[in-house]
């Protein structure tokens, strides 16, 4: 399977985001905890130069405790950035990560100037929820659905902060491969770009070799057979998702294995853990 999706609005979003930077003080980027390398934009790193960068691992209460911590470190290797697990109850930690950013800008600034923060995120990480608790109002549209925030915003925060709201943007070449499916798994990428009988056994693989516990629990499972259309099928028996005639629906059953993954269902789960 390879995923090609970069919609015309994103395209905009990369060269705005290029614009805008210049007058920005510090980045704010939103990921995935679950998937932080492939919801990580590799732009912003080039495009920022030495401004810091605050990287929330959004969904924390979704993702592996100890993969988020592990990435935590790791992101904190690099020079003028500071990454924090969040999740979308947080107010408090909300508002510090604002203030964390503030405490890395250069001395010299002018202290009575708004801080201009870019807040960066790809679709269905939890963006438009965080600048909703920011703000304290509901400003953002928010929604399960890829792309909802689509123009650029400025939404001044108690009297100390400017947030630009930038549209939700992914890289066009979506590399390494796997990262286009992890993207998929996760509800990044619109369904009509891929098919869940492409990304239900990429998934199960996944589950098989590091959660299968997560597995086995959730679907019932004493053994888990070693080939993935073998652990479908089994999935398929106990869910419902055999027709007449010992037909296996594989795309409900691979949908049903998706939306339990978006939806915490198998547990706290990562996709991703660093290398
Ligand atoms: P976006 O702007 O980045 O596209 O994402 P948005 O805020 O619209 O959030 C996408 C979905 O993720 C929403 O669910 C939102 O509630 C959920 N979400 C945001 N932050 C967190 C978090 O920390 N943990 C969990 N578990 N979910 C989070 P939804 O199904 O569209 O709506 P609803 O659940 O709010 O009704």
């Amino acid at each position: 399977m390879s995923i090609n999706w970069y919609p015309g609005h994103m395209a905009v979003a990369a060269r705005e985001i290029r614009k805008v930077m210049p007058t920005v003080d510090f980045v704010l980027e939103v990921l995935d905890a679950r998937l932080p390398f492939s919801t990580e934009n590799p732009l912003v790193n080039e495009l920022r130069g030495d401004k810091p960068y605050v990287k929330v691992l959004n969904k924390s209460d979704l993702a592996d405790p100890v993969a988020t911590s592990l990435w935590i470190d790791r992101l904190e290797e690099t020079l003028g950035v500071r990454a924090f697990a969040h999740t979308r109850d947080q107010a408090d930690l909300a508002k510090r990560l604002l203030s964390v950013g503030r405490k890395m800008l250069p001395a010299d600034r002018n202290p009575g100037k708004d801080v201009v923060v870019m807040i960066l995120g790809i679709p269905n990480v939890g963006k438009s929820t965080l600048i909703n608790t920011l703000a304290g109002r509901n400003l953002a549209e928010t929604s399960n659905k890829p792309a909802v925030t689509k123009r650029q915003q400025t939404i001044p925060i108690a009297g100390k902060y400017l947030l630009l709201d930038t549209p939700g943007f992914l890289w066009p070449k979506l590399d390494p491969p796997d990262c286009g499916y992890r993207l998929a798994i996760s509800g990044a990428i619109g369904a009509a770009a891929f098919e869940y009988q492409d990304i239900g056994p990429f998934a199960i693989r996944y589950f098989r070799d590091r959660y299968p516990q997560a597995l086995k629990d959730r679907y019932g499972l004493t053994e888990l057979p070693t080939d993935e259309v073998e652990i479908l099928n089994a999935i398929a028996a106990r869910r419902g998702c055999v027709r007449t005639g010992g037909v296996v629906d594989m795309q409900k059953v691979c949908e049903i294995v998706i939306q339990d993954f978006r939806r915490g269902s198998l547990g706290r789960v990562s996709l991703e853990v660093p290398e």
